[in-house]
This record gives structure tokens, sequence and C-alpha cells, in this order.
């Protein structure tokens, strides 16, 4: 991640407005460098699968690969998630999901060997030194249209 911020940021100074990006990137550094003090980490991925009907019309060739398959996989990671950090909460542990670190790692699968699993996010797991009040909840009426 270290080399991958300075090659980035080495990389911005020939770019149009290189100040603007410069503080992009060390923004999303500034969320992403507590992953080196979490108590432990977890990488979160998603295994592409074989059988879907998708991947038999792509072999048969008659579609292009679909986007959605990677759409069904990534709501299928944000749910194994949400029930993760759930559990996490029931056993009095603070979680937070980042996906900011991979901006700064080239090849995320050959630093875990894991080359048929898409790393996709990575999650902090730590007992919380604060337990901040929750944000408001908007009305239902503001998130629900009926037509
Ligand atoms: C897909 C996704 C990626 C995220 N990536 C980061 C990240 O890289 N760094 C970070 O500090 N927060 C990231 N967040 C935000 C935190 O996970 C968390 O949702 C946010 O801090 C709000 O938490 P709160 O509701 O407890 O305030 C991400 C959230 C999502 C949903």
């Amino acid at each position: 991640m270290l080399s991958g911020r300075e090659r980035l940021l080495n990389k911005a100074v020939s770019c149009n407005h290189p100040k603007r990006l410069r503080n992009w990137i060390n923004a999303y550094w500034r969320y992403s460098e507590f992953i080196f003090r979490a108590p432990v980490l977890f990488a979160g991925g998603t295994i592409t699968p074989e059988g879907s009907l998708s991947s038999h019309l792509f072999q048969a060739g008659i579609i292009t690969r679909d986007k959605r398959d990677d759409t069904d996989l990534d709501i299928s990671i944000g749910l194994a998630l949400q029930g993760f950090l759930l559990k996490g909460r029931e056993f009095g542990l603070g979680t937070c999901v980042l996906t900011a670190p991979l901006a700064f790692i080239e090849d995320v699968g050959s630093i875990f060997g894991t080359r048929e699993i898409v790393i996709k996010c990575f999650v902090t797991v730590g007992f919380p030194d604060e337990s901040p009040a929750g944000p408001e909840r908007m009305p239902v009426t503001d998130i629900y249209l009926r037509i």
C-alpha cells in the first residue's frame, strides 16, 4: 500500500490539476491507513460461479460477457457483509468496511494467493473505543415512492 501510494502521488504530478488529484489520493489514504492498526483485518471477495445461465450463454457464443454477473455477486457479498457486521455488533465488536485500500494495492489477489477469489473489500474488526449515537433514521416516505 505504501509503494502504491507513492506511485499514485508521483504519477499525479504530471496530470492536469495535480494538486487536486494529490488531495484526493491523500484523502483516500486517510480512509485506508487505519487498517494497519486494526486488531483483526478480514478481506472479503467473490468467486465467479461457472454454472450460471449467462456463463453458458457466453460459452455458447450467444451473448457477450454479462456485466450483471458481477452485480449479482456484489449484492451477495453486500448481504453477507451485513450479516457479518450485525453478528459482530451482537458480540460487542466494532467493524468498518473499506474499499479505499484497494486503490493503493496493485494485485491484491497475488498477496492472498487467492486468484479465483476477487477481493472486493476489507473489514476491520475490534472492540470499539467509543459508541457514538447512530444517525437519525430517514422517514420511510423520503425513500419510498409509490407509483
Ligand atoms: C462499499 C463501501 C466502502 C467503504 N470504504 C471505506 C473506506 O475505504 N474507508 C473508510 O474509512 N470507510 C469506508 N466506508 C464507510 C464505512 O464502512 C462506514 O460505512 C462508514 O464509516 C459509516 O459508518 P457509520 O454508519 O458507523 O458512521 C465504506 C462503506 C461502504 C459501504
